[in-house]
């Protein structure tokens, strides 16, 4: 049985790649694709997912815009990581698969209450969609399977020195979501900077020679830059696309049960994910310590190589 799956995010070049892995997987029965305010504004998040399913050949999957802002911050991006596009590199042709109604925050509520099977959410970007649907309908818990999410870190932040970009960006919904009794699932910069691309990698995907993993290897020969001097490593981390690898083969990942508070309140701190694997109470979220990075890599590559040329 395929798992019903629907993904957020908030493409980004990561997040495009981790849509592409998806959508060449028949293992996930993907509901829709919600997109959040966050690499690049709403508009473009939206516009950048409808790009990529038609780029995937997959233009019957259903895609809704979220929230356009954070819950109380001003929203921060990234382009310096992704373009002013969001998905910098890649010549895509405008998107013609049109935006579907109602808002992000609707469809989520209303596949999470009238779902026949529990239903797994993968968050690849700020959390605040998630957020409003949790406190909008918290019944909506009763039919989540899992919550994988990417973001935090317990080492070093990528935005500060404590935060990592999704929960910086919004902390208070990161909080609701921390919060909020679901079923969690972390993926944190600790995982996702030991999954590089490296220029043999990346070599690997452009050698596919489809049309897909063309603008794949471009996309990722853009986003690379960045991270990787900034980082000093020998190529950029790639993040969303671990919590789809760990979807698909989750034994790729070592894991720990840990207590994860989200910090609110320091302008310092803002959006540290404070990481306890020694909880005094309950554990609420398994937190991904290891990834196979040849493995993870042989697995992307392989669903690329499922897209015809
Ligand atoms: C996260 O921030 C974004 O720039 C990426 O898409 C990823 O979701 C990494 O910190
Ligand atoms: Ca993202």
């Amino acid at each position: 049985m395929p798992l019903p799956l629907i993904i957020d995010c908030d493409p980004g070049v990561d997040d495009a790649i981790a849509l592409l892995m998806a959508l060449a997987s028949p293992e996930f029965d993907l509901l829709g694709i919600t997109t959040v305010a966050g690499n690049v504004p709403l508009a473009l998040t939206a516009k950048n997912a409808r790009k990529i399913c038609q780029l995937a050949g997959r233009t019957e999957i259903d895609i809704y815009a979220g929230c356009p802002r954070p819950l109380l911050r001003p929203l921060v991006t990234a382009e310096q990581v992704h373009g002013s596009s969001g998905l910098e590199g890649a010549d895509l042709p405008e998107p013609t698969v049109p935006l579907r109604s109602p808002h992000a925050v609707s469809f989520l509520i209303e596949q999470l209450t009238t779902a026949q099977q529990p239903i797994t959410l993968a968050a690849l970007g700020p959390l605040t969609n998630i957020a409003v649907a949790l406190i909008q309908q918290p019944q909506i818990l009763q039919n989540l399977q899992e919550l994988v999410i990417m973001g935090g870190a317990i080492a070093q932040g990528n935005v500060t020195a404590s935060a990592e970009f999704n929960f910086y960006v919004d902390p208070h919904a990161a909080r609701v979501v921390f919060e909020s009794g679901a079923k969690l699932t972390l993926i944190s910069l600790d995982v996702t900077h030991q999954a590089l691309t490296t220029p043999e990698r990346l070599a690997n995907i452009r050698a596919i020679g489809s049309p897909v993993s063309k603008a794949a290897a471009d996309l990722l020969a853009y986003y690379g830059v960045t991270d990787a001097v900034k980082y000093g490593l020998p190529g950029a981390p790639l993040h969303d696309p671990c919590v789809i690898a760990y979807l698909l083969q989750p034994n790729l990942f070592t894991a720990e049960a840990a207590a994860v508070v989200i910090e609110t309140q320091s302008e310092l701190t803002l959006g540290r994910s404070v990481v306890n694997f020694q909880p005094v109470g309950a554990a609420n979220a398994r937190v991904m310590r290891t990834i196979r990075s040849a493995g993870f890599y042989q697995l992307l590559i392989e669903r690329l190589e499922r897209y015809v040329s």
